[in-house]
């Protein structure tokens, strides 16, 4: 292997420059076509492209997670409380629990967060306590459909890198719900992927909406793995 120096016209803005060739065996294999400006370009080109590309999936995935109610929060009217510790959360294990009274911005918030999480290539998942409720349901449900739908659900509700719970607590939880909001706490934890949850209820009265014997291991998880803002 050799190279050889060459004057050449560059094939893209026509200008001569000096290339280097490569040579095996007296015989060019590589030859340089372009310019170092218009390689440059070229390069510049594909990377903004890659950009672009990597926001509209970006954007995507958010829209696919987000209402889109909640798409567009302006963070000053947010809650200092709620827009501080969402700004600075960090992705780790530990995640946030927002609790506070009902219109006070929780949803908006923890949206707000899993957009920035979006950006930072992320995936993302929202569930709202009702639709948890019903998928919980659903997983037994002799309608092939639904049923399937509702395991697929569940299944990426585990391995997400982020899983909002949104307003925890709204109605007493079915057994089934709890089963399952246990089992997938023990397995998020486990691998050490945060949730995100809100709830109108304060610990007491949340602790209310479980059965004696589940209180204990999900209150546990919660407050063991989530700090908790409570406004
Ligand atoms: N674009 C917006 N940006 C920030 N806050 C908004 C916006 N539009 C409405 N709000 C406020 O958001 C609040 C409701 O937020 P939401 O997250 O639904 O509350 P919560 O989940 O605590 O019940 C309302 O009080 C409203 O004033
Ligand atoms: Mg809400
Ligand atoms: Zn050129």
């Amino acid at each position: 292997m050799e190279s050889c120096i060459q004057k050449r016209n560059c094939a893209d803005c026509g200008h001569e420059f000096v290339a280097y060739d490569i040579l095996w065996d007296a015989r060019p294999v590589i030859q340089q076509q372009r310019c170092e400006q218009c390689v440059g370009a070229i390069e510049r080109a594909k990377h903004a492209a890659e950009k672009t590309e990597r926001i509209k999936k970006q954007k995507l995935a958010f829209h696919a997670a987000c209402p889109p109610l909640y798409r567009d929060t302006e963070p000053a009217r947010l809650h200092p409380k709620f827009r501080e510790s969402v700004q600075h959360w960090q992705y780790g294990p530990r995640g946030l629990g927002l609790v506070g009274i009902a219109g006070i911005g929780k949803t908006r918030a923890a949206y707000w967060l899993l957009k920035r999480m979006v950006a930072l290539d992320q995936s993302v998942l929202a569930t709202n306590a009702t639709t948890f409720a019903k998928l919980c349901i659903d997983q037994f449900s002799d309608d092939k459909e639904s049923k399937w739908a509702a395991v697929r659900t569940l299944e990426a509700i585990r391995r997400i890198d982020l899983w909002l719970l949104d307003d925890l607590g709204k109605q007493r939880m079915t057994e089934r719900g709890e089963v399952e909001l246990h089992a997938i706490l023990e397995h998020r934890t486990a691998y050490k992927r945060p949730i995100i949850w809100t709830s109108n209820s304060t610990s007491e009265v949340l602790r209310a909406k479980f059965s004696e014997e589940r209180t204990e291991p999900i209150m546990r998880r919660l407050t063991d793995f989530t700090d908790i803002i409570s406004v």
